[in-house]
């Protein structure tokens, strides 16, 4: 059934067939329907981040920006959804055309530039919602704030979404805001880990509620960069690492239509190099903090590699354009199969 919707969906411009799947996600989600598009993934239950998961395969950041089709993705079997990234102000992100499909490659380049309705907007929708399972918001920063202030701009969501995401996601590795990558990097990312850390205290104990934070990263750092990022993650009291986001590397899609395009590339062609990130978090952390990653699933199987090298949770999101829900129960699955589980 995915594939006659896909022959459909990719017809049209990647930005309307995206706009176009999240409202028809979205009203199938309140309607209650999308149970029947697919087969719903067994229990494979996880405990992770101190929270239950169902599965472990999650939607990961950036399909659901406004959180307006919550319920529809977690009707399809996800165990886990992500929403955002939302900044403190609305703001339209960059010109059109902004996504690009390279199908042969099983990829899209991508630089949306954070386009989002604001964080009080998002709020609105994670209320209108009567999803009950783990739900997470991942923060940013608007493009017009500059970067010695960004700290300001996630404490301002940090407050803001703090007593309705199970997680939050700090976002500091989106290749499309200018300078927002360079907050993983010495004392830019000790700075901001440390104000986090603060006022999550604060929000902890005004609200009786520990939130984990989570901090995601890209999969463009060195392996000597990426332990650098572990052991400050480590030394900061935060409670997991996504990695990875999109990658500014061209590598495997040479040549290709739309290969030249600025954005990050995401989808297979990330997926080696979101995996060694992977390796090398894990290598560094020694269990001492859970991974979540992302990056080039569109297999089963490929799941399973994400948590063989290390990680406790999944998430996907060009491999579920390409291949429809379907791959959800498929990566569920693989993962449960592994020797040992
Ligand atoms: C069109 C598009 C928009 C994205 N927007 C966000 C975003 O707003 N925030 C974020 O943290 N990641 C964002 N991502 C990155 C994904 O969450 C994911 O980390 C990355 O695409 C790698 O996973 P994949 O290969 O399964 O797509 C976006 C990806 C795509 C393709």
């Amino acid at each position: 059934m995915y594939n006659l919707a896909r022959q459909l969906l990719f017809k049209l411009s990647p930005e309307t067939s995206h706009d176009l799947s999240l409202d028809l996600i979205g009203a199938g989600g309140r309607l209650g329907l999308n149970g029947l598009l697919t087969k719903a993934p067994a229990r494979s239950p996880v405990t992770v981040m101190g929270l239950q998961f169902p599965n472990p395969v999650g939607l990961a950041a950036g399909l659901d920006k406004n959180g307006a089709a919550i319920d529809g993705f977690a009707q399809l079997g996800f165990g886990f959804v992500e929403i955002g990234t939302v900044t403190p102000r609305p703001q339209p992100g960059n010109p059109k055309p902004r996504i690009f499909r390279l199908p042969e490659a099983e990829a899209i380049i991508n630089r949306m530039g954070f386009n989002n309705l604001g964080v009080d907007n998002l709020i609105n929708r994670v209320r209108a919602s009567s999803y009950k399972g783990v739900l997470g918001i991942n923060i940013g920063k608007n493009f017009d704030t500059p970067v010695e202030r960004a700290v300001d701009d996630y404490l301002i969501c940090l407050d803001k979404v703090y007593t309705h995401a199970s997680y939050i996601t700090v976002n500091v590795s989106s290749p499309n805001t200018p300078g927002l990558r360079s907050l993983q990097f010495g004392d830019s990312l000790k700075q901001l880990l440390d104000a986090l850390a603060v006022r999550r205290e604060e929000l902890a104990l005004a609200h009786n509620k520990r939130v984990p934070l989570a901090i995601k990263i890209a999969p463009d750092m060195t392996d000597e960069e990426t332990a650098l990022v572990a052991a400050a993650l480590l030394e900061s009291g935060m409670d997991a690492v996504i990695a990875t986001n999109t990658t500014l590397s061209r590598e495997g899609v040479e040549g290709l239509a739309h290969a030249d395009e600025a954005g990050g590339l995401s989808g297979a062609p990330v997926r080696e190099k979101s995996t060694n990130t992977v390796k090398v978090l894990a290598g560094e952390m020694a269990g001492r903090m859970p991974i979540i990653a992302a990056g080039g699933i569109t297999e089963g199987r490929h799941a399973a590699e994400k948590i063989a090298a290390g990680a406790s949770l999944v998430q996907i999101y060009s491999g579920f354009i390409y291949k429809g829900p379907a791959l959800i129960r498929e990566s569920v699955d693989a993962i449960a199969a592994m020797p040992g589980r």
